[in-house]
């Protein structure tokens, strides 16, 4: 009878969705908080690959219901599609519901996306042109359009009407073509003509849950280091991945969340750009690449690969207050060699106590390492702690003490079965 919130501890991509399809078996609810159709979460099961990138992962539990919480970027095309492309391949699905202070991304979003991006030239952040940044910059100046009122036609149509208005103002001045508001009304109509049904109460209804001590899931996008005020600004998304938008994106209480559990690949990727002081651009970078299959689900884009760095993973598990770390892909560094992991950044000769907070800061310090002995051979098979190679074992250990957060999970392929739970206690418990 618990809380549990699951976030990204490092650039987002750590394999959150297999582990939320894991635990979400578990719980009555699973909650998305924040961000929208950039994320990208990958679910096997018995051979068969599910992409999510708006509905929770949970929705492949029929028992649990999957909310859309209000901190959210919803593109309805988007998830129209998902969901008729869930069910194609799974006819029977969980209950999903909306809150109706998700905010709603348009076509202009988009467009604005991508015009903004060439207009910083070689100062691209190297979004996923989804919309997400332009639509989390109406949320905050007050413009945005929120899900409660795209579903009533008569609310829609004013508002829509004014931010189209102004919106066409932005999009030519930054030389793109002017959008049409007739028809993209007409369109948008008929997509929350289907999602009405979907829009309810959800802050009642999930309050209601977890003062009757149900198992709820909060299931984290994106990373840590991708949260607009605690990632590498301003090579950041622009929600709050981290556990503390668990609460602003769902409307639940920083003492109702009991558990937080960060999800760390074994070595660290990053798609766009920014700072990535461990980064392989060499044969070891490319071997993990291949080995892990490291393209992005959301845009295809090959992801950048380098050792982890457990500087910035101290980092996330005091910023999230983690109870316990969920360690992945631990079988992609097999027949790497000699493992090296980041033990802290030196800038100007000097060792750093904390993370750079700038730019120019970030591409000048130096990462300092630690070297490892590898191991290597199929690891897969490894159900408990102690079936995997003794090296293996270190590392983990290694992990565990420079952050001084334990292990509740190991995961050690992308199966639901290639999975090593260490200690259930810092789960629900
Ligand atoms: P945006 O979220 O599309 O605005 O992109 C901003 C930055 O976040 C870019 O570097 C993206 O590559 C990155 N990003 C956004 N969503 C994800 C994700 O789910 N996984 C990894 N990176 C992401």
């Amino acid at each position: 009878m618990s809380t549990l919130v699951i976030i990204g501890a490092q650039w987002g991509d750590e394999a959150k969705g297999k582990m939320v399809d894991v635990l979400g078996s578990e719980a009555e609810l699973v909650v998305r908080y924040s961000g929208g159709n950039n994320a990208g979460h990958t679910v096997i099961r018995d051979g068969e690959t599910f992409k999510f990138h708006l509905v929770p992962a949970g929705i492949l539990h029929t028992e649990v219901t999957s909310i859309l919480g209000g901190g959210m970027a919803i593109c309805p095309k988007s998830l129209l599609e998902e969901l008729e492309q869930t069910r194609k391949q799974q006819p029977e699905l969980g209950r999903l519901i909306i809150s109706p202070a998700a905010h709603v991304v348009f076509p202009y979003h988009k467009l604005l996306d991508q015009l903004e991006e060439s207009a910083r030239g070689d100062n691209k952040i190297g979004t996923t042109s989804r919309g997400i940044g332009p639509m989390y910059t109406d949320k905050v100046q007050r413009v945005g359009i929120r899900m409660g009122e795209f579903v009533r036609p008569d609310v829609f149509k004013e508002r829509l009407k004014t931010v189209v208005e102004f919106k066409n103002r932005l999009i030519q001045l930054l030389g793109g073509e002017p959008i049409e508001f007739e028809p993209l009304f007409e369109e948008y109509s008929q997509y929350a003509a289907q999602l009405a049904p979907y829009v309810v109460d959800t802050e009642s209804e999930l309050q209601d849950a977890v003062q009757a001590g149900k198992q709820v899931l909060f299931e984290g996008a994106q990373g840590t280091f991708l949260d607009l005020d605690h990632g590498t600004y301003p090579y950041v998304t622009s929600s709050h991945p981290t556990a503390g938008g668990a609460c602003l994106g769902t409307g639940v209480g920083p003492r109702d969340i009991h558990h937080a559990l960060g999800v760390a690949k074994a070595y660290t990727t990053r798609v766009g750009e920014g700072p990535f002081p461990t980064e392989l651009d060499n044969e070891i970078g490319q071997q993990i690449r291949d080995q892990g299959h490291e393209y992005g689900t959301t845009t295809g884009r090959p992801r950048r690969c380098g050792w982890l760095d457990l500087a910035a993973l101290k980092a996330s598990c005091r910023i999230n207050s983690l109870s316990g770390l969920i360690l992945t892909r631990i079988d992609v560094l097999s027949g790497v060699g000699d493992i090296k992991v980041c033990t802290g950044y030196k800038l100007n000769g000097e060792l750093l106590k904390g993370l750079p907070y700038t730019t120019a800061d970030w591409a000048a310090c130096e990462a300092v390492y630690e070297t490892l002995p590898g191991w290597s051979g199929d690891i897969s098979g490894s159900r408990s702690r102690e079936d995997l190679p003794q090296t293996a074992q270190d590392f983990v250990s290694f992990v565990e003490d420079f952050c001084g957060v334990k292990s509740a999970i190991l995961s050690v392929g992308p199966d639901r079965k290639e999975t090593i739970f260490c200690d259930r206690s810092l789960l629900w418990g």
